[in-house]
């Protein structure tokens, strides 16, 4: 992306710049389009569950806007040759997931692929100045995460059929969960910044909150809600190549504590998929916003906290 040109518009309230997985465009003054695209390869083999998860990740990038999704269109890649009901079990997943949001699939394209794919593109709405982007972020501020961490490991030890049933369900269940609910709330209780935590890891998506919002971040990594059976399974060595690749490209930017384990750094890094949101807000708000999101039995934790930039972005406490 870098290599391209850049063209401004005025109406362009987030672009590429700030690294938000979605953008932003103002109609009018009550108005703004946000659009957005994701789409990946199976992480798990249940073809229904795929496209469920598939479109709960691809709505998310819309709710971390602070926005509501409208319509989406398919984006599917398949093989010619595979069994036609696969494909129907991950639209079918896409599709429920989709209705579950209120968002109306209006169509799509396929492609002959080697490789199944699939995801959306999302239009949603939101009034101007009222979207969140990954910048923002307040000294004094504290982070909220909304998901528990653990997708990648755990859907890379599933591969390897090297994981409980138990626990690769309980990553499912997290996976295909909608934002929606955890943004609605944080749009009425009003926040400084928001990202959704993906492929980039927390602390990947958290160096570019940190960069953008000219600030320092605190993270505790014994306050960072993680889903169960996780940290075994980063004990047995496993971890996606992914997570690996995150954790050298954060550590430039990350002081870690000397007590810090190797796994909990890996673990911080983990890549994932369909994460919760991760929300800097005023510490009042904070408390509010965790009991407002406990009463929707989502479970947040504050992992963190931000300061007026010193040393590097990010600090890792035990
Ligand atoms: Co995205
Ligand atoms: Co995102």
């Amino acid at each position: 992306m870098s290599a391209l040109p850049v063209y401004n518009d005025p109406n362009l309230l987030v672009g590429i710049d700030t690294g938000d997985d979605a953008a932003v465009y103002k109609i009018n003054d009550q108005l703004a389009l946000i659009q957005t695209l994701d789409f990946f390869p199976p992480i798990v083999d249940d073809p229904y569950s795929f496209g469920a998860i598939a479109v709960a990740n691809s709505l998310s990038d819309v709710y971390a806007m602070g926005g509501h999704p409208l319509i989406a269109l398919n984006i599917v890649g398949f093989p010619i040759a595979l069994d036609k009901k696969i494909l129907q079990q991950i639209l079918l997943g896409g599709s429920d997931k989709a209705h579950e949001a209120g968002v109306l699939i209006v169509g799509g394209h396929t492609v002959d692929d080697v490789e199944p794919k699939y995801g959306l593109s999302v239009t949603g709405l939101v009034k101007p100045g009222e979207h969140y982007a990954n910048v923002g972020a307040q000294p004094g501020d504290l982070l909220v995460l909304t998901k528990p961490l653990g997708t990648g490991i755990i859907t890379t030890a599933a591969k390897a059929d090297s994981v409980d049933e138990e626990i690769l369900n309980s990553a499912i269940q997290i996976m295909a969960t909608l934002n929606r609910e955890a943004s609605e709330i944080m749009v009425e209780i009003g926040g400084n910044a928001c990202t959704d935590i993906t492929g980039f890891g927390l602390l990947g998506h958290l160096e570019r909150m940190a960069t953008g919002s000219n600030v320092s971040l605190k993270i505790h990594l014994s306050s960072v809600p993680v889903i169960p059976g996780t940290w075994q399974l980063l004990e047995e060595g496993i971890a996606p190549g992914g997570t690996h690749r995150n954790l050298s490209s954060v550590e430039k930017s990350v002081e870690w504590d000397s007590e810090i384990p190797f796994e909990g750094k890996l673990l911080l890094c983990d890549a994932q998929t369909s994460g919760g949101l991760l929300i800097s807000l005023p510490h009042q708000k904070a408390n509010e916003l965790i009991t407002r999101l406990e009463q929707k039995e989502i479970r947040a934790s504050v992992v963190g906290e931000v300061f007026k930039p010193q040393g590097s972005p990010i600090q890792v406490v035990q």
